[in-house]
């Protein structure tokens, strides 16, 4: 297979070398099989255009892990310490020969700095160019691909750069990575016809047992509110007083809107006596706010009535990202934008203050995302952390599977060309948030939970030792060949297990276009931990203590005494039952679900030294 690649692109190269800088030998960067949903469409329509995001080389990107495993260590001197975002862009900036280079051959080929944006760290250079350009600088075709659900998108299978800039461009895209983020949201049920009998998501199987009526005392048994997760989670009596430096962002994509009026009936129902609770929107990439209460999304009120719910009156603001297919072929001016994670991370990196706390519950399969495309991005992630903000992200609802159907009858096809029947994780996971249902809770069976397939996601250290105690337990011929069980441990910081946590995901009673419903998902998991999370960070602001930032080794180092094992439950996907929940960490319900009085006295236990 890389070998016809490789003969295809020097052959096409060799036809096509007009300019000066095309003369220079090109090297073949990426290619991909794509995932297969997708097939090949159409040609792109003539003057279409797209946003390249060119990734440059980071040189220093070492010493900035090096300060995020020091600062997110609790046993470390130099805990909280979080850096500045100056120190942050710093470390993520490229040489300045690379950025000469690459300013040189974009000039090549007459693109301007008015059609370019560059972050402020100049380690990414956003151009805006036509298809037919973008294809000469990269030796490559574009085509329109269209997915098995009728959404297109142009891209390209594989892309070549001239030698001289190998070693300066980590990666371009779109281009390979065929991700379409959706949100992780399972299945809306109305409230009165509470999940009987609906199968569309294969997994309503399992909630015939249930009887429709609410229940009498607030116990997170049949439905979730949020009086019942205060006491579940045990932050009764706890009232936020730190206002004026918190607050918790909730990131909307794909034309999700919260609306101000659905969440006014949300606290009338679960949180009586505030006046008017609201939030603020801030939009981004053409991201819009329709508050038309019929536009409500499902997932955005979802997200926003539970994290503000939980952490009131911590202010809330809801991030409206514009940006996503369908793509119009037959449009000439439209532009094909890159995914909308990449927009929303250049916003909230370029800001002096983001929110403490952030929930995301949009996501894809991991081999939908380009490996180098996805360690760059959690890179983003963790330059929050490293500047004190803890991202929680929910872990999906396919179990180990690949949510196509019947967990029974699902495929499972890795698209690396093999067609190798694995577990497919999900993407991405900072703070990464399975399900639970019930009281007492058990893992709930749509939890997202595995481990990645990408070996340059190694093991980060705060994680390996709880997973390998799982890994043990689980036994060595265990779904062998399944999953990556052997990928080395190192310092990095990206995931290579997850969840981290958990939190309830089945029933939440939410307000969406002016009526209750019930709704289900690790999408209502991440924000109730985000909630929590909210709350942890205002017990640390008031008293003068940083915000908590990356979470995780925290979690891992301490979580045992603080927050609630989950021992009951599996998550099955791919005709296997995938995992089952056990003592101590375990890739369905992760370290456990949140006890807040137990979390805030663990990290009120850690001062920033004051000698350093
Ligand atoms: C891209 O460039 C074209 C031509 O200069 C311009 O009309 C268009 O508004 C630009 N789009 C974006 C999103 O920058
Ligand atoms: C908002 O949504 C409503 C209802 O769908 C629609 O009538 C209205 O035109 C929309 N407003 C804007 C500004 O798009
Ligand atoms: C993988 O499956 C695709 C069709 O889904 C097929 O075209 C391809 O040849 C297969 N590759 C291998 C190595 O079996
Ligand atoms: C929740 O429901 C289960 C199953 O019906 C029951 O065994 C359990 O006692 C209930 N828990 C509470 C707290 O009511
Ligand atoms: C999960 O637990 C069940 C019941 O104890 C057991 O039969 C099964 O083998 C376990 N599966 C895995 C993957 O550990």
């Amino acid at each position: 297979m890389h070998l016809i690649w490789l003969w295809l692109i020097s052959f096409t190269g060799l036809a096509l070398a007009v300019n000066p800088h095309r003369l220079a030998p090109s090297r073949l960067k990426e290619s991909v099989v794509p995932p297969k949903q997708w097939k090949k469409y159409s040609s792109y329509p003539a003057d279409s255009r797209i946003e390249l995001r060119i990734g440059l080389v980071q040189p220093h990107i070492h010493v900035l892990e090096n300060h995020i495993q020091e600062i997110s260590d609790p046993d470390h001197e130099r805990y909280g310490r979080h850096l500045s975002k100056a120190e942050v862009e710093d470390l993520v900036a490229p040489s300045e020969e690379s950025t000469q280079l690459v300013n040189a051959w974009l000039k090549s080929f007459g693109i301007e700095d008015a059609n370019t944006y560059r972050t402020p760290a100049q380690d990414w250079i956003v151009v805006n160019l036509t298809v037919s350009v973008a294809e000469k600088m990269l030796d490559t075709s574009y085509n329109v691909w269209k997915h098995d659900d009728g959404d297109l998108i142009i891209r390209t299978t594989s892309y070549s750069l001239p030698e001289y800039l190998v070693d300066h461009i980590d990666l371009i895209q779109p281009t390979t990575m065929f991700a379409r983020f959706s949100n992780i949201k399972a299945t809306v049920y109305s409230s009165n016809e509470r999940a009987l009998g609906q199968t569309n998501t294969g997994y309503a199987r399992d909630l015939t047992t249930l009887t429709p009526s609410f229940d009498s005392q607030p116990n997170c048994n049949l439905t979730v509110t949020l009086e019942c997760l205060q006491s579940l989670y045990n932050t009764v009596g706890y009232i936020p007083g730190a206002h004026s430096e918190n607050s918790i962002g909730i990131t909307g994509y794909l034309e999700q809107y919260a609306n101000q009026e659905d969440l006014k009936l949300f606290f009338a129902d679960q949180k009586p006596g505030v006046a008017s609770p609201s939030f603020d929107v801030v939009l981004i990439n053409g991201g819009m706010n329709n508050q038309s209460i019929q536009q409500a999304g499902d997932e955005a009120n979802l997200d926003v009535q539970f994290a503000l719910g939980l952490s009131y009156p911590t202010p809330g603001i809801f991030y409206s990202t514009g940006g996503k297919p369908p793509f119009n072929p037959d449009s000439n001016t439209e532009l094909n934008t890159n995914e909308p994670y990449a927009k929303w991370l250049d916003y909230i990196l370029s800001q002096d203050y983001p929110p403490p706390t952030i929930s995301t519950s949009y996501g894809d399969h991991e081999q939908t995302v380009p490996e180098n495309y996805a360690r760059r991005t959690c890179q983003r992630f963790l330059e929050l952390g490293a500047r004190g903000v803890t991202l929680t992200f929910s872990s999906g609802d396919e179990g180990v599977g690949d949510g196509e159907s019947d967990p029974k009858f699902q495929t499972c096809i890795t698209n690396d060309g093999k067609n190798e029947t694995r577990f497919l994780p999900v993407f991405p996971s900072v703070t990464s948030v399975g399900g639970t249902r019930g009281v007492p809770e058990e893992a709930v069976f749509f939890s997202g939970g595995g481990f990645s397939n990408y070996p340059q996601f190694t093991r980060p250290w705060y994680q390996s030792h709880a997973v390998d105690g799982f890994l043990k337990k689980l036994g060595e011929d265990t779904y062998n060949g399944l999953f990556n069980r052997y990928a080395l441990c190192c310092i990095l910081n990206y995931h290579q297990a997850y969840p981290d946590v958990s939190a309830q995901g089945l029933n939440f009673r939410a307000f969406i276009h002016g009526n209750p419903y019930l709704i289900s998902g690790t999408s209502a998991s991440s924000p109730t931990f985000a909630g929590i999370v909210a709350l942890l960070n205002d017990a640390r602001l008031r008293v003068g203590l940083p915000t908590l930032g990356f979470l995780n080794p925290l979690l891992y180092k301490r979580g045992m005494e603080a927050l609630n094992d989950i021992t009951i439950g599996n998550n099955p996907g791919c005709g296997t039952s995938g995992f089952n929940a056990t003592e101590g960490w375990d890739p369905v319900s992760g370290l456990g679900t949140p006890d807040f009085r137990k979390l805030e006295k663990v990290v009120m236990e850690y001062e920033v030294s004051k000698n350093l």
